[in-house]
Order: C-alpha cells, then structure tokens, then sequence
C-alpha cells in the first residue's frame, strides 16, 4: 500500500485513519520518500496553537525549486513543465521543458542577485500570466527572497498598500498585459502604486505588449537584457523547512489585507501531496488550473504542487470568454488535457451560453475535473459533469483556502463516490471539527455549525506577517485549541461535508474573497458620503454580487444619484481594483444599529436577499425606524 498515492476508497480509509492515529510518521514517511532534502529534520511537528506556533521538518534544509525542477531534469528533462497558452488563440503555444524551465530560472535567480536581492527579502510580482511569473517565483525561492504575488487585477493603492506592509524591494512587472480583447496598462499602474512606495529601488520590466512606457532612470530596468547577460547556472539558496518561501494577501473583516506567510518545507510537501491524489496525476498527463497565478490556487496548484511532482502544468493569459465562449474547450482539445480545475462562476457563465460552445470540441482526453473558491451548486455542478465531463469524470469539488496552503476537504477521484454541492471528505492528516455558537463540538452526522481543524497539517500559514497577534486572534481565538476557517459547514448522513459559505464579513465574488471593510473604507473616501455598509447577496454567476447602503452627507444630498453611484464604484476601483464594484448602491437615510453602535449586518443582508419574512426582533435596535424605510426604498 501507498501512503503517497491513494487509489481506491478502502485504501483512502486506511491511509486516513493511519494519518490521524499518527500524523508525525505518516507525513515522515511521505516526506522521505518523495522529496531531496539536504539535511534531514530534528522533529517532524512542533506545535503550540495557544501561542500560536507551528513548526515542521523543523532543522531539515533544502531547496523547493531543487524539488520543482533539478531533480526531474535526468529523467523528465525534455518533459514540458510549462505549457504556455497566450491570450490569443493566434499566438502559437509555448511548450517550456524542465531543462528549459531550469535554465531560466536561474537566469532570473542570477538576475535577482546582481540587483542585490538576498535571502529573506521580498520581492512583489505584479504580472500577467505570462512564463516570467512562474519563473520569477520560482526564481525568488531559488534564492530564498520571499515572493509577494500581487494579482494584477487590484489597482495601485492595493498594490502600494500590500509592498508597504512587506516591505519590499523590488516590484517585477510588465509593460502592461492582454486580457481578451483589451490590454491593461500595468506599468502605469506600477508607477502609480510606487508614489507611495518610496522603499522600491527596482523595478524589473517584461516585455509582453510592446508598448510605449515611461522607464525611470535609476529605478526601471528592462529584463530581457539583464536575463541575456547571465549565467543558465545558479546554486540554490540552502533553506531551512521553516524559512519563509512566500507571503500572500487576503482579505480579512478587518480593513488591512492580511500576508498570510507559508514556510518552505510543509508546504512543498503539503501541495506535492495533495495535488497527486486529488487530480491523480499520471506521468503522460496534461494538467490545466485555470485559476490566475496571484491568487494560492495558481500558487499552489499551478506552480509548486504540479512541478514537485514533474507534471505538465498549463498556464492560460486569456479569458474564457475570448474569442467566444469556447476559448477552454478548445484550448482542452488542442492540448489533450487530462485534469482541468476552474471556478464555479466560471462555469455558471459558460453554462448560460449556447452549448455548441462545448460540444464543438473534442473533450474525450479529459479524465478529472476540478472546482475551487466557493460553493458550487447544483444546477452548475450537473451542466459541468454532464456536457463537460460527459458524466465519466469525477468532479472534485476541493475546499480549501490562502491560509491552508492547499486542499483540506476534497473527493480523491476513483475512490470518493462524489455528490453534487459536497466537498465530501478531508484529506489524510485533516482533522475537521463542527463547532457550535459555544464553543462545544457538536458531534455526529446530520449535523452543521461552524469548521474548524483540530490538528495542524504541514501547510498551514504560520502567520500574518508583521501581525502575529492578529493572526491568532483570527484563527485560534474563536475556538479553543483549534483553527478556525471562518467557513460553515454541514455533514451529512455519511460524514461527508458540504461547505455552506463565510460566517463572518468576508464575501466571496466571483470566487475572490472580499472583506467588507476595506470596500465600506473606500466609499467613505467619497467627499459626499457620510456612512456605508456593503453586504453580499446571491447572484447567477458571481455566486455573490454586493449590496451597499449608503449614507450621505448633507453636501451629498442635492446631487444626482446616478452620478454619485458611478463616482462611487470608481473609488472602490481606485482603491481595491474593479472585482470590489458595487452591484446595487441604495441609499439610506441611517443604518441599523445595535444599542452598542454596531451596524447589524443580519438584517441588511435579508433585506438585500430579498428575505424579510425573518428579520427577527428590531425593536432592540438603536434606530428600528430606519428599517422599515430601507425596506420600502429597496432596489
Ligand atoms: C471558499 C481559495 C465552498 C471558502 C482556495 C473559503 C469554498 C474561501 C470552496 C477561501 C469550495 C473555497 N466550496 N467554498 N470548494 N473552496 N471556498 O483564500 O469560503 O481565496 O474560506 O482560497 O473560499 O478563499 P481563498
């Protein structure tokens, strides 16, 4: 039997019950076996979740781009790593080799070095999904400077705010981007961000669109020459398992976004191992995530957890809408793809067009298919195994987040019987817990209430950098001893779990997190406005689309709604990026508050849900007038 490699139900038990009876030689044993370390660990877990603290393969010392790349390269070495599908299905493909992908990173590493980067600075990359973001991350580890991906859809104040607060040296982008039928101007937007970064000495350029951009003398340095002068050779850095390999923002409740840092070793083998049994990997496969690299699924699932494994990993530039909407069916014909992993509201928008879309295309490659970043539901979860998977491959509807580095509640293919909606059950090592509103585990089927995780996996964030309170005030506060996700969930008649969606002021777009606080915190940038509250409701394709109640000044209040409700959206794009826009804006004369000054969410989310059968007792409010007036003005 393998622990590495689960392929039927039984053994799925078995290798289950064995992790969670002795989680510290089961993941040992994976680690050993499967990975190049330099120097093997002193223990394999050291944990604390009151501090919190976690540690694993504490003391071993190695490289993960060692592991991603050299060690393929006298067995797979022709094998193509990357496989680059650009935004225009005109441009030919890229098929990029381990030995090619070897030699170019460390060009790039080379590259970082001679504009003095070393171990344990951070680097942010703000790039299109073009090779050179594979690379430059990989290019980062190979040194061991900690890569800050920053997904190239958020506007310059997100991007100022997140090299501020790692405080980075060095932003790595291109001279702008294509997104289906539009470019973006990404260097402008750099130049924007970096008025208020003063701390960047460098900023590295890729050439994609060939446009015409401003180059600051001293500050901006075109990549191509600099790659050209340096050597296809560069010793990896030697890292211990618990440096930091990368730090990625998300959204919290709060208004700062949150660098969630993961470490090198737990991770490496955390993503590795998951990504073999949950799309079950076979060496001649074609694997595609369609998911953008600045988010942890492209981090995780595109680029560590497929190259420790020395798979063929595709990475798409392009949209699913361009140039119709059968770009990812043909795309999957053209290069056989074997496992194809995509969101949810990517698959409502393509289920709403005609179907010929698909059934153009020759599909049959196809064995598994993947969804991540929110609940599916059912209609979506059918069109997908029907037209798509023509009902022979199993769908797995993988639950996981930034935080948890990679898939905690996933069906392993071929053994996990599937059900529509249902993440079904956790990972070898995962140790889920339903918790209710007191703190107590509620035990049993048939049960939900509140997901936590009761002992650490070896990918697990170990904190928010430069917060380390916040972190444990988020994760390991509200329960005790335990992680919490901030997700509900329900477990059925047979334990599997279904995900039911964030429990706290976290709203999911179009699969992005979103915190309400940072969007309320931009609107109330907008000279005419007094107060906000954004809450989320349901949605055809976005799953969610957001809801904000607005007050306004007094300066406000002579002015066109129309034109407010514009200028508003365009502040939230200034400041966030144009994901965070407003669906519906209703504006209000006061908000609902608790005696305590607290706005209650509760009742604005039903009000926007159009759920007003239940709004509970109102008369305990502050302000209960206001209520009935919202209701009346609703949109
Ligand atoms: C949600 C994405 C239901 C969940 C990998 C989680 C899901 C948040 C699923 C994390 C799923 C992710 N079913 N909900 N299969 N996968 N979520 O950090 O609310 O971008 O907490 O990580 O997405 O989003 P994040």
């Amino acid at each position: 039997m393998s622990n590495y490699h689960i392929k039927h139900l039984e053994e799925y038990f078995q290798v289950y019950r064995k992790s969670v009876r002795n989680p510290e030689a089961f993941w040992e044993e994976i680690a050993e076996e499967h990975f190049m370390w330099r120097k093997k660990w002193n223990s394999v877990l050291e944990y604390d979740f009151t501090k919190p603290e976690i540690k694993w393969f504490d003391g071993a010392q190695l490289n993960i781009t060692e592991n991603c790349i050299d060690r393929h390269l006298h067995i797979r070495g022709d094998k193509t790593a990357i496989l680059f599908e650009p935004n225009s299905p005109d441009e030919e493909a890229q098929h990029i080799t381990y030995r090619e992908l070897h030699a170019k990173v460390c060009q790039f590493a080379n590259v970082l070095k001679s504009q003095g980067i070393k171990k344990g600075d951070r680097v942010v990359i703000y790039l299109p999904m073009i090779p050179e973001l594979a690379i430059s991350i990989l290019a980062c580890a190979r040194i061991g400077a900690v890569h800050s991906v920053v997904f190239a859809g958020f506007s310059a104040i997100a991007l100022s705010t997140r090299i501020n607060d790692c405080d980075a040296k060095m932003v790595i982008t291109s001279d702008g981007s294509y997104r289906g039928a539009k470019t973006i101007d990404l260097k402008g937007i750099v130049d924007d961000a970096l008025e208020d970064s003063p701390g960047v000495a460098t900023v590295l350029v890729a050439k994609r669109i060939n446009s015409d951009i401003q180059m600051k003398e001293g500050r901006d340095k075109w990549l191509l020459p600099l790659l050209d002068a340096e050597s296809t050779e560069c010793e990896p850095e030697i890292m211990d398992a618990e440096d930091p390999l990368f730090i990625l923002y998300t959204s919290g409740s709060t208004g700062r976004p949150k660098g969630m840092l993961h470490t090198t070793g737990g991770y490496m083998v955390y993503t590795a191992y998951t990504f073999k049994n949950v799309f079950q990997y076979k060496e001649d496969d074609v694997y595609w995530c369609t998911a953008d690299i600045g988010w942890i699924t492209g981090h995780s699932y595109i680029v560590y957890g497929p190259l420790a494994n020395g798979a063929t990993t595709v990475m798409f530039e392009g949209v699913p809408s361009y140039p119709d909407f059968g770009r990812f069916w043909e795309v999957v014909q053209k290069h056989k793809v074997t496992q194809f992993y995509t969101a949810p509201t990517a698959i409502r928008a393509l289920a709403k067009e005609n179907l010929d879309f698909v059934t153009k295309y020759d599909l049959s490659s196809l064995k598994v298919l993947g969804t991540v970043g929110e609940p599916i539901n059912e209609e979506a979860w059918h069109w997908y195994n029907d037209h798509v998977g023509d009902k022979k491959c199993p769908i797995v509807d993988t639950w996981w987040q930034t935080e948890t580095g990679g898939i905690l509640i996933s069906p392993i293919p071929f053994a996990t019987p599937t059900k529509p909606t249902y993440a079904t059950l956790p990972m070898p090592g995962i140790q889920p817990a339903l918790m209710d509103e007191n703190g107590k585990e509620i035990f049993g089927n048939q049960v939900d209430g509140r997901l936590c995780i009761k002992f650490p996996w070896p990918s697990i964030a170990r904190t928010i950098w430069g917060d380390h309170k916040r972190y444990k005030d988020t994760y390991f506060s509200a329960f005790q001893d335990m992680y919490f996700t901030g997700d509900g969930a329900l477990r059925d008649e047979v334990g599997y779990y279904r995900i039911t969606g964030r429990v706290d002021d976290v709203i999911i777009v179009s699969g992005h997190n979103l915190g309400t606080a940072p969007i309320e915190d931009a609107i109330n940038e907008h000279p005419a406005v007094a107060e906000s509250a954004i809450v989320g409701f349901p949605h055809d394709i976005k799953g969610n689309a957001l809801y904000g109640y607005v007050i306004l000044k007094e300066t406000g209040e002579s002015r066109d709604r129309e034109n407010l409700k514009k200028e508003i959206n365009q502040v939230i794009t200034e400041h966030i990026g144009p994901i965070a826009k407003l669906d519906k804006i209703q504006f209000v004369p006061g908000l609902p508050k608790t005696r305590s000054g607290k706005i209650m969410r509760r009742i604005l989310r039903k009000i926007a849900s159009n759920d007003m059968g239940n709004l509970g007792d109102t008369s305990t409010l502050l302000n209960p007038e206001v209520v009935e007036n919202i209701i009346q003005e609703r949109l």
